[in-house]
């Protein structure tokens, strides 16, 4: 498995050009269930678990394709032939059960493996469920599948979400799209990429009002037909490359940034002392003084402080001059960066969902394990500040969630390199 070394040391200079978000793409891509035309997604990022999404969708019989820049991905579900997502894939990405929704609205029917435990948390999915049992959809679990069936189709309802699950959410907008008559999504999640989804079921035809806000109204048509659409952009990455600068120093500005997208974590960033200025073509980002200052943060639903960004934040902490609370609300078990990052010389306490950090001048470059997605990136952006080197081992999940981290990286100056293993 491939290794990211990274050298201490280097301030950064340049622009960091943003991709289009995960989190959209692997929403967007089965709305190619939902009708018989072509679906068109361009600004895709490149990623592993975009080609986990394409080789379950490929399992039910769509066709995917991409173009040379592999940013522009078009899938057509003319010919889809099966219902039965497996558990070999659905166990690699949770974002696998997005397709439950759709092809239970499109078919009537669809088994589902349910996607098993989860390195930041149990994820369970009784919200989904209980979602779409609300529209008439009956569900039993077997053998770790979810086996779903319609009698006669979805049907709009009031669907109250018990919590504002960003995937149930997804799941109910998708399959409500098809349903007869009128469902309404009550204390749904209001992300940027629930925006984005309801963007593109517009594009096809749907019927849908309040996204964006905690209810989203949505009228059921009889079909949707193709559309072109461009993924937004990539607020987790963004807010990643947005800390480099800030750790390791110097300025960089991230294109196709807006701060919409990241108001909440701008507005941390403004209280430890870093300005981020909004500029024609995106976010420039540098820090006034020496040291970050140490700030509080706690993790919520959008628009509040983003979990995903959490890992990272804590990463930037460890420099900061003072001691900061940092409260994770959305994920049980999700400071597994923090052992890591003390292997550096952070000074770091948890208990339970709350680490206490305090800021240290320096960190020491160390061996360090990432242990998922955002956590690695953290391990990374730690190891930009830190004395000596830093060696990344087991990448595996960045490369789920980061395109080309290192050359991103090491155009403004950082001195990295991926290190190939077996
Ligand atoms: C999505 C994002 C993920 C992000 C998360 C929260 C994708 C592909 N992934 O994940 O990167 O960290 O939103 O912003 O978009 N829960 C239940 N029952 C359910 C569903 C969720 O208890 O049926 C719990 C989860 O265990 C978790 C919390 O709700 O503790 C948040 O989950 P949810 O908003 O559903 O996140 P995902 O859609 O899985």
């Amino acid at each position: 498995m491939d290794s990211i070394l990274v050298k201490g040391g280097s301030a950064l200079s340049g622009e960091i050009e943003i991709a289009g978000a995960k989190n959209a793409a692997l929403t967007l891509m089965p709305v190619t269930l939902l009708s018989d035309e072509p679906l068109t997604l361009t600004n895709s990022p490149r990623l592993s678990d975009i080609k986990t999404m394409s080789a379950l969708l490929k399992s039910l019989g769509t066709e995917v394709s991409s173009m040379q820049d592999g940013k522009t991905i078009v899938l057509s579900s003319h010919g889809l032939n099966s219902t039965h997502a497996d558990y070999e894939i659905v166990r690699k990405m949770r974002a696998s059960n997005l397709v439950l929704g759709p092809l239970l609205a499109r078919e009537g029917h669809a088994t589902v493996s349910l996607p098993g435990g989860c390195a930041i948390g149990a994820r369970p999915m009784d919200i989904h469920i209980t979602a779409l049992e609300a529209m008439g959809a009956e569900i039993e679990l077997k053998d770790g599948y979810l086996h779903a069936k319609t009698n006669g189709g979805l049907k709009g309802n009031l669907v109250p979400l018990r919590f504002a699950s960003v995937g149930a959410t997804e799941n109910v907008l998708m399959a409500a799209t098809l349903a007869k008559g009128t469902t309404v999504i009550e204390n749904a999640a209001r992300e940027p990429e629930i925006v984005d989804l309801a963007r593109c079921l517009k594009a096809m035809g749907a019927q849908i009002e309040g996204e964006g806000t905690s209810r989203i109204e949505i009228q059921g048509v009889d079909r949707l037909h193709g559309a072109t659409h461009r993924v937004v952009t990539d607020r987790i990455e963004l807010g990643t490359y947005m800390l480099a600068p800030v750790i390791a120093g110097g300025e960089v500005e991230c294109l196709g940034g807006k701060l919409e997208l990241v108001q909440s974590f701008v507005e941390k960033l403004d209280a430890s002392g870093v300005s981020v200025e909004e500029t024609a073509r995106g976010l420039k980002v540098k820090l006034n003084g020496d040291r970050p200052k140490a700030v509080d943060v706690v993790t919520e639903v959008f628009p509040g402080f983003p979990t995903d960004l959490q890992a990272q934040m804590m990463a930037m902490l460890c420099f900061a001059d003072g001691t900061s609370v940092l409260e994770e609300k959305i994920f049980e078990n999700r400071f597994m960066h923090a052992p890591e990052l003390m292997r550096m010389g952070a000074k770091i306490d948890v208990h339970g969902g709350t680490a206490t950090v305090t800021g240290v001048e320096t960190l020491k470059g160390a061996p360090v394990m990432a242990t998922d997605l955002r956590a690695s990136v953290s391990l990374i952006l730690a190891g930009l500040a830190a004395e000596g080197e830093t060696l990344v081992n087991r990448v595996y999940h960045l490369d789920r969630g980061y395109e080309r981290v290192e050359e991103k990286l090491g155009a403004v100056g950082a001195k990295i390199e991926r290190i190939k293993g077996e």
